[in-house]
């Protein structure tokens, strides 16, 4: 059994509450979300497809006790009443549909660098929505917890499942087949990520934002959607037979497509900096050398490349002058 200390618990949790922790994984999109049908729902204009990484996420613990007067949320040691409404967002889902209208207290802590890149609100928002599920001892399937945490974060409806996961965009207008899950496990074609560090400020423009005012004002935005959806079937066949170029292929182009979108916005949203494009060559010329790797880029200047295990020593060697965190593909969100 792995032992762990609960050091995210800044307050102590009530022996008699109704509780849950779970550590849920980033997740980072090979094919990308960018552009909402619906706003207040988390409804994507476009499929995504996803891996889940190892090692790196949020372990959250929610309780939900009758003595408490009001939600809260305590991230990374601090009380965040700022972020609490999308947590509440969630919760509120949670609690209509187990009868039960108990306030939570939510504490989580992230293990991965502030300011990584790794957007937190995807294993944030997907453990706040498995752990209140599990306190409140509902017997839900995982597509059921998957919509929940859509509403509070769109790519925490990925973070809960294992290896290769796709979100559908759905077609109802209530949101319900708007769900993800896992195409192929971790284990299925087990690649490496390293995450290169650009710049560890903050992003400029939130996700939320940038993606509204793509949609509302770039020309390019419905040939994105057009062609990011088009190429779902591909990028699920280059995952299921194992096909590093073919999926190298895929992902740089949505990625490429993705931002391209978003640059053309008026005015424009740039994410990358010159380190952004300088990776964006190095990635092309190790796989000209004959080194498979691909890059991706999420909405920050932050790159992060995929390879397969036994060529990760010889990428990470080219990336001596950068910060670099390494780690693999793996499980989505589990009890702990
Ligand atoms: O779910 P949000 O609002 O954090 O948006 C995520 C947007 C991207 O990271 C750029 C793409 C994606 O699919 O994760």
């Amino acid at each position: 059994m792995t032992h762990w200390i609960a050091d995210w618990e800044i307050k102590p949790v009530l022996s008699d509450s109704k509780k849950a922790r779970v550590f849920s994984p980033v997740n980072i999109a090979l094919a990308k979300y960018w552009g909402k049908r619906d706003v207040k729902l988390n409804l994507p204009t476009n499929g995504s497809i996803s891996v889940s990484l190892e090692n790196y996420g949020s372990f959250t613990t929610v309780e939900f006790h009758h003595s408490f007067l009001s939600d809260e949320l305590i991230l990374n040691g601090k009380p965040q009443p700022e972020k609490l409404s999308k947590v509440q967002k969630v919760l509120n889902e949670v609690r209509k549909a187990s009868g039960i209208s108990l306030f939570a207290r939510v504490q989580s802590k992230n293990n991965f660098p502030t300011g990584a890149g790794l957007a937190s609100s995807a294993s944030g928002i997907s453990a706040v929505a498995f752990a209140a599920a599990r306190a409140l001892h509902l017997d839900v399937s995982q597509s059921k917890v998957s919509e929940w945490a859509r509403l509070g974060s769109g790519s925490a409806c990925r973070s809960l499942f294992d290896g290769y996961v796709e979100w559908r965009r759905g077609e109802l207008a209530d949101g319900s087949d708007s769900i993800a899950h896992s195409l192929f496990t971790h284990e299925h074609w087990p690649l490496n990520a390293l995450i290169v560090i650009v710049n560890s400020n903050e992003k400029g423009t939130a996700s939320t934002n940038g993606m509204e005012h793509t949609r509302k004002t770039s020309p390019y935005f419905s040939a994105w959607v057009e062609s990011s959806q088009k190429s779902l079937p591909q990028f699920r066949q280059a995952i299921a037979e194992r096909d590093f170029l073919g999926l190298a292929r895929l992902a740089e182009s949505n990625c490429i497509q993705m931002h391209a979108s978003a640059m053309a916005a008026n005015p424009p949203v740039v994410y990358w900096q010159s380190q952004t494009m300088e990776l964006i060559h190095k990635a092309g010329d190790l796989r000209n050398k004959g080194i498979p790797v691909f890059f991706t880029i999420d909405a920050g200047p932050n790159v992060v490349l995929f390879c397969e295990p036994d060529v990760t020593l010889k990428v990470k060697q080219e990336l001596a002058e950068f910060s670099v965190l390494e780690t693999k593909l793996g499980l989505g969100t589990k009890e702990i």
